[in-house]
């Protein structure tokens, strides 16, 4: 199934719950805007086009559940609604983007049924578009890769990151579906090791080769000539930075360094076209997520910590931006980006 998706029939969002990958393979199912905002909030669902889905199945959820009987109670329950799902994590800007394209769609509606049935359609059309989205980015972007290639990823730019196929592994999976070879390095990605539980359990699914190691092994991998490339995703795309998660900024500069080209690929949903590094918000994480993995204890339980999940990567570190709209390379015009 894809990675979250509408229940039409329970009116109900349903996602693979990624906390447990790849221990566990489960189905969860939010009935309430609560849950699914836990579920934003603790990981289930997480990678910027699929928090995009989640916020708009998240105001079908609360256009559904609201027992608004006029137009203009109902918006105000959406508003509510899609300020409290926005609120759920700040640096991805699909979540914003999708949950305000949803809540421009009503403006259509004609009446108090008519609102419920926009969100649901409009919603469905977000996580329907950002498959077709990256099919067509993965087949622009695997003309950058070789046959014999192989590719460093960071964290999950996956199927399970997006509704299906994938960004950074979605160019992946579109050059081996044109018959080139490809060899994954996936790093680990500490502290939630999205990498380590995630990338390499979907590659694994497909057969694609994968070799997993810790964050701090990319220096020596690097300089040992063993990366031809290195692909990641984004979370959002400002015009001085790439935020994505933490740890892909150190893998830029040592890319540089041994002139490894390194490629983003995302969507134009990423693309915050107002924004700049400063005024973006970094995600600070609960302090537990280093103190502990699992239940294990990895640090003395009162030690202070710093725990960033995105970093901004410059753009003069970057040698390629892969879209739907084309491959751009610098100096990266954002507007050429829009078409
Ligand atoms: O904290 P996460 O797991 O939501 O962070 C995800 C990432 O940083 C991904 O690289 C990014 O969202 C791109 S996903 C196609």
């Amino acid at each position: 199934m894809r990675s979250i998706d509408w229940n039409d029939e329970s009116k109900t969002v349903i996602m693979i719950d990624q906390t447990l990958l790849p221990g566990e393979y489960k189905v969860i199912e939010c009935k309430t805007l609560s849950t699914l905002c836990e579920a934003i909030s603790s990981l289930r669902v997480r990678g910027a086009p699929a928090l995009g889905a989640a916020g708009g199945f998240g105001i079908a959820l609360a256009a559904t559940l609201s027992s608004a009987a006029s137009m203009d109670a109902l918006v105000k329950d959406l508003e509510v609604a899609a300020a409290t799902i926005k609120a759920t994590r700040p640096t991805a800007v699909n979540l914003a983007w999708a949950v305000d394209r949803v809540m421009h769609a009503i403006q259509d509606a004609y009446n108090v049924d008519g609102i419920r049935d926009v969100t649901i359609e409009e919603a469905m059309r977000i996580a329907d578009e950002d498959v077709i989205i990256n099919k067509k980015l993965g087949e622009y972007g695997a003309k950058l890769l070789d046959d014999g290639d192989t590719v460093m990823t960071h964290c999950n730019a996956g199927k399970m990151a997006c509704v299906d196929w994938g960004t950074a592994l979605g160019v992946i999976r579109s050059a081996v579906l044109a018959g080139k070879e490809i060899n994954v390095i996936a790093c680990e990605t500490r502290p939630l090791n999205q990498g380590g539980r995630i990338t390499t359990w979907e590659l694994m699914q497909d057969n694609i080769p994968v070799k997993l190691i810790t964050d701090s092994m990319s220096g020596h991998v690097m300089r040992k000539g063993m990366v031809d490339k290195v692909i990641v995703g984004a979370d959002r795309i400002t015009e001085d930075v790439v935020f994505n998660k933490i740890g892909t900024y150190t893998h830029s500069v040592i890319a540089k360094e041994h002139e490894v080209p390194f490629y983003v690929a995302a969507p134009v949903s990423t693309f915050d076209f107002d924004g700049w590094e400063e005024s973006v918000k970094i995600e600070l994480r609960d302090p537990d997520e280093l103190r502990f993995f699992g239940k294990e204890q990895l640090a003395p339980i009162d030690v202070d910590v710093y725990n960033p999940a995105f970093d901004a990567t410059p753009m003069e570190n970057i040698s390629a931006i892969i879209t739907e709209n084309g491959i751009f390379e610098p100096p990266f015009l954002l507007d050429e980006v829009k078409m």
